[in-house]
């Protein structure tokens, strides 16, 4: 089959289209045939792993000290078909259409892949596609939804609750604003000027743009920010939150986790660096949340599969509107 396999750590050039073993499913995996697949931020900051030397050397021991070794293909979330199931699986049947995230064992940019049938140790979880969406919608959905509905169930979102997601034009953000949106928050949502209409039209009653509004000098204060952004200082955000608010950061550093440590002993503010646990049921509740029409992917760009590296260069050249998509074809579906 063929798959996109990651030969080094820097720049998209060592994203390499190559012909590969087709995976075969152990007893309690599905092999799905991917249809699509996604280039989010975090493929593009794994495939550098330019990190602070204190998460750089962890990450490096677990994928490869020189490059990568244990993970040889990057993608991170898939729409497909289930194409063979193993001898224990009873919660699928070839011809099922699901998409899913295969978690930190990354792998879907390639024609196949192996899922587990039911989450557990292993890594990634699947359910049945939303029927509305396409292939790309679909794989657009797992991980920046997943992480998103963790965070409106963290904070506990419900009417009357107000919400600031800084970067909400993005894949985490056009997905938070339509959650928090649909559980009754009033949302602000922060990111560039051309991101503005697009996170008015998901649902923020509110939008700033960072590049010409310093919202940190604001007076309004927020139940639950969402940050995915975190380049700057967190510290002068923090005054934005209530007390007994949650502040979530999306990408950890150093200096994050000791702020979250520190706030936790001098205040009721919390500040968290987490992941979304990968739980089948939230997956199923946001397909309920796109079939009854609530939520819907953005779609940017769509890149065909040998074009992965410039899909890695457009993600990061900045600006990307929601998700960018990897289209899955066969060679048998391109004659
Ligand atoms: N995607 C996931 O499921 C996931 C899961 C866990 C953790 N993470 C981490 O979370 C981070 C964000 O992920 P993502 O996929 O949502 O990224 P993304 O799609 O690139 O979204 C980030 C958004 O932030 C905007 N932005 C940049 N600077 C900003 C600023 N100073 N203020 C406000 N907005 C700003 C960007 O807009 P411009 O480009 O126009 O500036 C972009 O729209 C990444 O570091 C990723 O590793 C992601």
């Amino acid at each position: 089959m063929k798959a996109v396999v990651w030969t080094k750590y820097g720049s998209p050039d060592g994203l390499k289209l190559a012909e590969i073993e087709k995976p075969i499913p152990e007893a309690d995996e599905i092999l799905v045939k991917v249809h699509a697949t996604t280039v989010t931020a975090g493929d593009c900051e794994m495939r550098r792993l330019q990190l602070p030397l204190m998460l750089s050397f962890p990450m490096r021991a677990f994928t490869g000290l020189i490059r990568p070794k244990r993970i040889s293909i990057l993608g991170q979330e898939l729409a497909g078909e289930v194409v063979a199931i193993g001898d224990k699986v009873t919660s699928y049947k070839v011809g099922d259409q699901v998409f899913g995230t295969t978690g930190f064992k990354f792998g879907a940019y390639a024609e196949y892949i192996c899922l587990p049938a039911e989450p557990g140790d292993a890594q990634g979880v699947s359910a049945a596609k939303p029927e509305n969406l396409t292939y790309e919608e679909a794989a657009a959905v797992p991980t920046g939804g997943l992480e998103a509905m963790h965070y409106m169930q963290r904070a506990d979102i419900k009417p009357g609750k107000k919400v600031l997601i800084i970067g909400g034009g993005g894949s985490i953000g056009t997905y938070s604003i339509q959650l928090a949106k649909t559980f009754g928050a009033e949302v602000t949502a922060v990111d560039s000027t051309e991101k503005l209409a697009l996170m008015r039209s998901l649902g923020a009653a509110h939008v700033i743009d960072y590049t010409i509004e310093d919202y940190t000098k604001n007076d309004e204060t927020y139940d639950l920010i969402i940050d995915v952004v975190g380049k700057h200082s967190v510290v002068r955000r923090l005054k934005l939150l209530k007390e007994n608010g949650l502040y979530f950061l999306a990408f950890a550093r150093p200096s994050h986790i000791l702020l979250s440590i520190w706030t936790s002993l001098t205040s009721q503010k919390r500040v968290k660096i987490e992941s979304a646990s990968q739980q089948k049921d939230d997956l199923l509740k946001l397909n309920d949340l796109i079939v009854s029409g609530k939520v819907k992917s953005i779609i940017d760009r769509v890149f065909p599969l040998d074009q992965v590296p410039e899909a890695h260069k457009y993600v990061e050249s900045g600006g990307k509107m929601g998700n960018v998509c990897i289209k899955v074809e066969s060679a048998e579906e391109v004659a």
